[in-house]
């Protein structure tokens, strides 16, 4: 695993991780554990079946504060000293937690301040967790003061190994206190209140400020917000996010910069920007609960795992949480079937995850989460679960020299939290849009064919790929506008999906309309654009052509009137409002090339124009394989790993290319050789690059 650079603790970060893999080398396995519910007999059956388990790392006390400092001031830390003792002793390392995302019951009731404020204005009660206020001093000095006290006690200790910041991230609040922090915010931003008010467009229904105590949170109004503000507040919420975990980080690497430091992110979460985060941290850890039941949930956590690996820039991250079977927390909690969890769980280091941890290691006997699975369930070492855990720790042992190795993609597709904020906004021409199931319905496809994907940003470092894919870019500021010109003019494919370059950072039209920064690369202009009712389905053809036959093929819910410069027309509308106009246009930029979609495809007709996309960039899947069997690959600078993984309900074979060894079943294999997978099965073959493999990357 790897360090993002631009910040001032990233040496210290990057030689702490460093350290870190030369102590845990390999994939490593293990998860969540609270003894702090358990008596010490308990623990000590817990030590040993996590040896059977081949444990080898334990998030402990995420949500201990309240055992530890059970009263402000009053300390018990001789549960921990002697658990962190006992998993020294037994060569189990421990990634230890600020308990910071539970605040414990004296401090609400000392400092009620110190909980949240909904945006109706409710100050939440104590019962649950992450209900503490963001910006009260009172909260930020008693957590910082433990994260302290834990940084001095066990800096030293044999069996830490690395801090768990906080947990999950995603505190928001209205308090009064958070209404100050908010202005000041806008204060720096802004500096004037004439840029604010220029910036929130509040010449509209007379908005305008005449002093900064005027400008507040956006706590319910009567009707619609005004959306440059709603789009700050979000600003707002992440960065008070990220500052809070760099905090953390800076007072925990001050005492013990050997450490390296995490914090598990959630998979969608949308008030955190992460790729603006993804200097807080020195490895990326997250938290992947997929659906089960939902027949798409491989292609669901792929686009998480890829975004996941390009937040570190391309270097491995951690899984720190998933669920050895159901969860708790949805309607129905449905549990994982024989073979799935295992097949998840070697998905997510085909996507370059060099560690895979659960929530939790034991199964809780109270509390919210007593029905969630664990790696050791209720029902014990009898259990199917528990079988399950006990061979994939042994599984991943023999996966253990892909450790460090990463995943190489030409494409990217661009996950923009901004752009996600102002997309979602309201009283758009269409007011449903939803930009996960948007990134999703472009993701798919392309995971279907086993295109490697990078998941980015526009400040990313883009020059390596040879394609991108924004399925939305509404908000088009200066800065994306020209780091796509940059793109496409060194040569690059883009695809462009409608109702893009629309506004500017501020979520002001971009005059004169539509989308003038994308008049050149595209070779058109959108005149106008219009939503269209759900249940139209308007037929398209090539320029001249036949309508297209297929059925499934046709375009809905949106048009562009687009006025075409020097594009080429790939489809046209060969009926409704805008028949015989461009629906779908391309254009040569240099020996870059620009795929516009001024309208919605249907999902078939969207894959079949990826898949053209795609073919036009050259992008290819890293290994051929019949339907329902994903490939991934990951290299290292002299070995390629080669994951075939089985999600569909029948056996699979696969011709291999080259041959090599078979990690899983530590076997050779001969080029040409069938591999037969069952269903959920999967194979990983090694082998090493050749000299011009080597050249290449
Ligand atoms: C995570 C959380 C864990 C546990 C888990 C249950 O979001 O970090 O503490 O609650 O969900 O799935």
């Amino acid at each position: 695993m790897s360090v993002n650079t631009d910040t001032t603790h990233s040496s210290t970060g990057a030689a702490a991780l460093a350290a870190f893999r030369r102590r845990l080398p390999g994939i490593i396995y293990g998860g969540d554990y609270n003894p702090e519910q358990w008596d010490r007999r308990t623990w000590a059956e817990d030590i040993e079946l996590m040896r059977q388990a081949r444990v080898r790392l334990v998030s402990v006390g995420v949500f201990s504060w309240a055992a530890l400092e059970p009263r402000d001031g009053e300390y018990d830390f001789d549960w921990l000293d002697e658990i962190m003792d006992l998993l020294g002793d037994a060569d189990i390392a421990v990634n230890l937690a600020t308990p910071n995302a539970a605040t414990p019951p004296w401090l609400a009731e000392t400092h009620p301040e110190t909980l949240l404020v909904d945006r109706a204005g409710t100050r939440v009660g104590i019962g649950s967790r992450g209900h503490f206020c963001p910006s009260a001093p009172i909260y930020l000095d008693r957590s910082r003061r433990m994260a302290r006290m834990l940084a001095e006690r066990y800096g030293t200790h044999p069996a830490l190994a690395m801090w768990h910041i906080g947990n999950e991230y995603h505190a928001h609040c209205f308090c009064d206190l958070c209404d100050a922090a908010f202005r000041r915010w806008l204060q720096a931003r802004y500096a004037s209140l004439d840029s604010l008010n220029d910036a929130w467009g509040t010449l509209f229904w007379s908005q305008r400020y005449s002093e900064w105590d005027q400008v507040h949170l956006p706590k319910p109004v009567r009707g619609n917000i005004n959306p440059a503000r709603e789009l700050d507040f979000s600003r707002f919420v992440s960065d008070v996010q990220s500052d809070l975990i760099r905090a953390e980080r800076r007072l925990l690497q001050d005492i013990t910069p050997g450490v390296p430091t995490t914090t598990n992110l959630l998979q969608n979460y949308p008030l955190g920007d992460y790729r603006a985060w993804a200097d807080a941290w020195d490895v990326v850890a997250f938290d992947s609960y997929p659906d089960p039941s939902d027949p798409q949930w491989p292609a669901a956590a792929a686009l998480q795992y890829d975004l996941m690996r390009s937040l570190g820039a391309g270097a491995p991250w951690m899984l720190m949480e998933q669920a050895a079977s159901g969860v708790a927390q949805w309607r129905v909690n449905v549990a994982k079937s024989p073979g799935q969890m295992r097949l998840g769980s070697l998905q997510a280091v085909a996507h370059a995850a060099d560690a895979v941890m659960f929530f939790q290691w034991r199964a809780s006997k109270a509390g919210h989460e007593k029905f969630h699975s664990a790696m050791l369930p209720h029902g014990g070492t009898e259990t199917r679960t528990w079988r399950e855990v006990r061979a994939l720790g042994e599984e991943l042992e023999r996966l253990d020299p892909i450790a460090g190795a990463t995943v190489p993609a030409d494409v990217a597709l661009i996950w923009d939290w901004e752009n996600w904020w102002a997309v979602e906004g309201i009283a758009h021409p269409r007011n449903d849009m939803d930009y996960r199931a948007l990134l999703r319905a472009f993701q798919a496809p392309l995971w279907e064919r086993n295109i490697a994907l990078d998941v980015v940003g526009w400040n990313d470092d883009l020059s390596g790929y040879r394609a991108i894919i924004a399925p939305n870019q509404y908000l088009l500021s200066e800065d994306r506008r020209a780091a796509l010109d940059a793109f496409v003019r060194g040569g690059g494919h883009v695809l462009i999906g409608s109702f893009s370059g629309i506004v500017n950072e501020n979520d002001q039209v971009n005059l004169p309309g539509y989308a003038p920064g994308l008049r050149p690369l595209i070779g058109a202009h959108i005149l106008d654009m219009a939503a269209r009712p759900d249940h139209e389905r308007i037929s398209v053809r090539m320029p001249g052509g036949e309508v297209l036959g297929d059925e499934g093929d046709f375009v809905h819910r949106w048009q562009d009137e687009l006025v075409v410069a020097d594009a080429e027309i790939l489809l046209e509308y060969a009926d409704g409002d805008f028949a015989g106009e461009p629906a779908v246009i391309a254009h040569r930029v240099g020996d870059g090339r620009v795929v516009y979609f001024g309208t919605d495809p249907s999902s078939s007709l969207r894959e079949r124009l990826l898949e053209d996309f795609v073919r036009a960039a050259d992008a290819r899947a890293p290994h051929p394989a019949p339907p329902g069997v994903e490939v991934v690959e990951r290299r290292s600078a002299t070995e390629s790993f080669l994951f075939f993984l089985n999600h569909s309900p029948h056996p699979r074979d696969i011709r291999l290319s080259d041959g090599g060894i078979e990690m899983l079943s530590a076997r050779d294999v001969a080029p040409g050789e069938t591999l037969m997978l069952d269903s959920q099965g999967a194979a990983v073959v090694r082998r090493a690059l050749s000299r011009t493999e080597r050249q290449l990357a």
